[in-house]
């Protein structure tokens, strides 16, 4: 039921590390595929992240974007390096502009195995490379690379004025690679569950010491996890041979990430490049909400107990529409989670927050669920939301034309 109290839920301000959110909405990232040949955001781009922070959420995580100008996950990725940092700096400037409250939030990744077609899949997992030979295994100086490259992502978000930092742990992406318990490779990173935190366990630590040297200990560190990743071997399994979920692991990685300094962990789940229904609940399969609502509440417990003060991030909430205000607020007051966060319906209405402030609900565009939004980025295409924008209708005409 939408209650006024619902509102006051949704809208009420909620501390993010040493800082504050003014409310609990969450843009997620969202990946649109749009950055020129070279990475930067083009005009057009800047323009969607502008009419987004427009609609004045809580925190808005700014999509993935690769730590190497070398590696993308599609052609038209972000890159967040030297060459970028002054675009990606004006357009935050202008996002703070029309929402000075919003915490904007970047989040940094590495492709890996999820990379676009004709583009380099790599893996940190000698059993991935054994079968498909097609994708790289890096060695160890290669990936003490990418963890510098993370570093001076990390460097660079503070140096931009970014809010925070949300190191992607999360849909089968590399480094995701690094937590699971599959990941017997030897060496420093593989084996033991102390080897397989460690590239975070150092960018966390990295963070927090760039931040504190720099006077900017209101920077928000956290990561976005696949808490289960549904798969046998994989993190939120309790061995390399299981099918079996156990959340052993992930709620002790969630107290390590506590106890690194991360403000929140944004939970989430899957691998959707394989098993998309997982990750996105769809409006067949939409009893995939609660397995989210579940994972959240987990970690939220965790926490609790231990008297943490991490902030829970929860996922996938789109597909509930019209009764999202309602279910929302009522895992909030339940201390189920304390953020909502919102992927497809940004793209939908990206003024979704200030809508349901101001009692405009009859205006909302809500996300139908036909999920041609990740077509369009399955393609490498420019990602909206084709049912509502005829641009995007458009853009994925012209995919199918040249589709072969
Ligand atoms: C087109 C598209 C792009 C996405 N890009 C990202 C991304 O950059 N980073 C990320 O963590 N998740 C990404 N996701 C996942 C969403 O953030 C979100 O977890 C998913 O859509 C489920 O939430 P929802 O039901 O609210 O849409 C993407 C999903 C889609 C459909």
């Amino acid at each position: 039921m939408v209650t006024k109290g619902n509102r006051e839920i949704l809208f009420s301000p909620c501390n993010l590390g040493s800082s504050t959110a003014s409310n609990r909405l969450v843009a997620q990232p969202m990946e649109r595929s749009a950055s020129t040949p070279d990475g930067l955001p083009t005009p057009e781009l800047v323009k969607e992240y502008v009419t987004l922070a427009s609609g004045k959420w809580g925190i808005l995580v700014l999509e993935a974007m690769t730590v190497s100008r070398k590696n993308k996950s599609r052609r038209g990725q972000l890159v967040i390096d030297d060459i970028s940092k002054n675009r990606l700096a004006k357009m935050l400037e202008k996002m703070r502009k029309v929402a000075p409250r919003t915490k904007f939030i970047i989040q940094i990744t590495f492709p890996g195995i999820i990379a676009g077609e004709g583009l380099e899949k790599t893996t940190i997992l000698p059993g991935i490379h054994e079968q498909d030979p097609s994708i790289r295994l890096l060695s160890d100086e290669e990936i003490c690379d990418i963890q510098s490259r993370f570093k001076q992502a990390i460097d660079i978000s503070i140096e931009i004025g970014a809010d925070g930092i949300d190191i992607k742990g999360c849909h089968g992406y590399l480094v995701v690679e690094f937590l699971r318990p599959m990941n017997t490779r030897s060496g420093p990173f593989g084996g033991s569950f102390q080897n397989r935190v460690r590239f975070f366990k150092d960018l966390f630590t990295h963070a927090k010491e760039v931040a504190r040297a720099t006077g900017r200990d209101d920077f928000v560190v956290g990561s976005r996890v696949s808490v289960t990743e549904c798969m046998k071997g994989g993190f939120g399994t309790a061995g390399p041979d299981e099918y079996i979920e156990d959340l052993t692991e992930p709620l002790d990685y969630a107290s390590l990430l506590e106890k690194w300094g991360a403000d929140f962990m944004n939970v989430s789940a899957g691998i959707p490049a394989m098993m998309p229904e997982v990750t996105r609940p769809s409006k067949e399969v939409p009893w995939g909400i609660y397995n989210h609502f579940r994972l959240a509440k987990a970690v939220k417990n965790h926490l609790n107990k231990r008297r943490g003060t991490m902030s829970v991030i929860g996922s996938a909430y789109t597909m509930l529409g019209k009764d999202l205000i309602s279910v929302a607020a009522k895992n909030i007051h339940d201390g189920a989670v304390d953020f909502v966060g919102l992927g497809r319906q940004t793209l939908a209405d990206p003024l979704y927050p200030r809508k349901v402030k101001d009692l405009k609900d009859d205006k909302i565009q809500y996300c139908v669920g036909c999920n041609l939004c990740a077509k369009l980025l399955g393609r490498q295409q420019h990602v909206g939301c084709v049912h509502y924008d005829e641009k995007f209708k458009k853009i994925l005409k012209r995919g199918n034309k040249n589709e072969r």
